[in-house]
């Protein structure tokens, strides 16, 4: 059968654009930036973005459209030995939508609560932690499933399995509205927030710069760290989103232009987080600076806060709870979808699958595996797994890759691919990205993580904890990767065949 195409470049970019535009950029950029020098974070973060995050997306969707096929068939086919490190990140991508799913779950539960408001009535924390997630007293105590969170998590993967179901061709459709309306609702919420009193101190908190910070080798660390979160490499999603492309696709323009837009609606979702939490700081009278500004939290917590005091009485605040959440959803889900079309792209290129009944069988396989998160514990789970799978293994795996794609496979031949369709080439500063900032910084993160985390355990868990959630599953993911790189491919050579590869 002949591999499905993308009908159209603008539909491609929609895609990766909704991949990479997610909760990362509502609620991790703001609170990053706002942590490590506010406006001048944005100096770190674009150099990120140049050095980094362009540079690894165009390698990543290149080889994919090269070898259409997902990133272990693709990597495979570049050298056998480097099979074994695509399905390390599939590995990584299989956990990380079993949690982001939940995540989904949670926001669809708050789009139903925002036409009752609780956090009008009572303490946005206790909506969330006792009625919505009922927190059990710790990670072994599951207690049982949360309703609420169960029943969400159903609706999550039917989304999921409903915008992926006929590949490319459905996310095509879906994307048109799943990117579009999170940018128009991020607009009114800017709007409402920046006009609200007390928002400029707010923003002068996101925005006022501290140079100082740019001399902290932490503030470059982590503007880095948010670049591969945010635009969604180095988990096997834009290899399998580039296998996609056809050879005409300009993937020098296309990269610049999923990057400036990840970056862009980054930036500018810091207007809505931070004037929101300026008016919550004049009215309720906490400072800013003990606000809860990233991670779940922010989310889930102190915004609904804010919107639970907006002007304009009980209407107001279903209005733009609703605004809200529904961009938390829309932004969320094509995220989500992309991961579990990138793990699914992987097994039906090695297995030669139906693709239909694999989407089908895989969605089902996701939810079961989402449903550890989806009890009492699951909080708990969530945030170790994400700490020790998303933060780790991101990092471990760019290293692997820059030092096989860009040293051992070679980095000129990849550009010389990369240019070879295209006005708008990469000069040798893109070996030099691949060959030696990205792998530097790699090899700096995640020596730093290892030594903080086994000096401190991560956010005071108990050490059994985040052996279970954290190390164990980071082993898993890559003992998985090596037995999937000895099974043998099914032979699919013959639509394959004439394209054979001479990069
Ligand atoms: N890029 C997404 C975001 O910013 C997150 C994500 C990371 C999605 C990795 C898939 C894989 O929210």
């Amino acid at each position: 059968m002949a591999r499905q195409q993308w009908s159209s470049r603008s539909t491609f970019v929609m895609a990766a654009v909704g991949s990479a535009v997610g909760l990362g950029n509502a609620w991790r950029f703001p609170g990053i930036a706002y942590q490590n020098g506010g406006g001048a974070f944005l100096i770190p973060y674009f150099i990120a973005l140049f050095t980094a995050g362009i540079p690894l997306l165009a390698l990543e969707l290149s080889i994919g459209k090269k070898f259409q096929s997902g990133a272990p068939g693709a990597f495979a086919q570049l050298n056998k030995k480097f099979e074994w490190f695509g399905w390390w990140g599939v590995g990584t991508a299989f956990c990380i939508a079993a949690y982001y799913s939940v995540v989904v779950a949670w926001v669809i539960d708050y789009v139903a609560l925002s036409f009752k408001v609780p956090w009008m009535d009572k303490a946005a924390a206790e909506v969330f932690t006792q009625d919505v997630l009922q927190v059990s007293s710790g990670m072994f105590d599951l207690g049982g499933f949360s309703p609420v969170v169960l029943l969400g998590l159903v609706f999550a993967w039917l989304s999921i399995w409903y915008c992926i179901r006929h590949g490319v061709a459905s996310v095509g459709k879906v994307v048109k509205y799943t990117v579009i309306l999170p940018i128009i609702l991020l607009m009114f919420l800017i709007l409402r927030a920046v006009t609200l009193p007390g928002a400029l101190e707010g923003l002068s908190y996101y925005l006022v710069p501290d140079w100082s910070k740019l001399l902290d080798i932490n503030v470059w660390a982590a503007a880095y760290g948010q670049i591969f979160f945010s635009l969604s490499i180095l988990f096997s999603i834009m290899v399998a989103y580039g296998s996609y492309l056809g050879k005409d696709a300009e993937v020098t323009k296309d990269a610049m232009i999923i990057g400036l837009a990840d970056a862009g609606i980054s930036f500018l979702s810091g207007f809505a987080a931070f004037g929101t939490l300026g008016y919550l700081a004049q009215i309720s009278g906490t400072p800013i600076a003990e606000m809860k500004h990233t991670g779940i939290m922010l989310a889930f917590v102190t915004y609904p806060e804010a919107l639970g005091q907006m002007p304009g009485g009980r209407f107001g605040v279903i209005l733009f709870s609703l605004i809200f959440f529904i961009m938390l959803f829309t932004l969320a889900i094509d995220s989500a979808f992309s991961i579990i079309e990138a793990i699914i792209t992987a097994f039906v290129d090695k297995f030669g699958w139906n693709k239909e009944r694999t989407t089908f069988w895989f969605c089902v396989v996701g939810f079961c595996a989402s449903l550890i998160f989806a009890t009492r514990a699951g909080l708990y789970w969530l945030d170790i797994v994400d700490h020790f799978v998303n933060d780790f293994n991101l990092i471990a795996i760019g290293l692997v890759e820059c030092i096989a794609l860009g040293w051992i496979f070679g980095a000129k031949k990849l550009r010389e691919y990369l240019n070879s369709n295209t006005t708008f080439k990469y000069g040798v500063w893109w070996d030099v990205a691949i060959k030696y900032i990205c792998p530097v910084i790699f090899l700096f993160i995640s020596v730093t993580y290892l030594i903080t985390n086994l000096k401190n355990p991560y956010d005071g868990y108990p050490v059994a904890h985040l052996i279970t959630g954290g190390w164990a599953v980071v082993a898993l993911t890559v003992v998985f990767g090596i037995i999937m790189s000895f099974i043998p491919t099914k032979d699919q050579s013959k639509s394959v065949e004439n394209e054979k590869v001479t990069v």
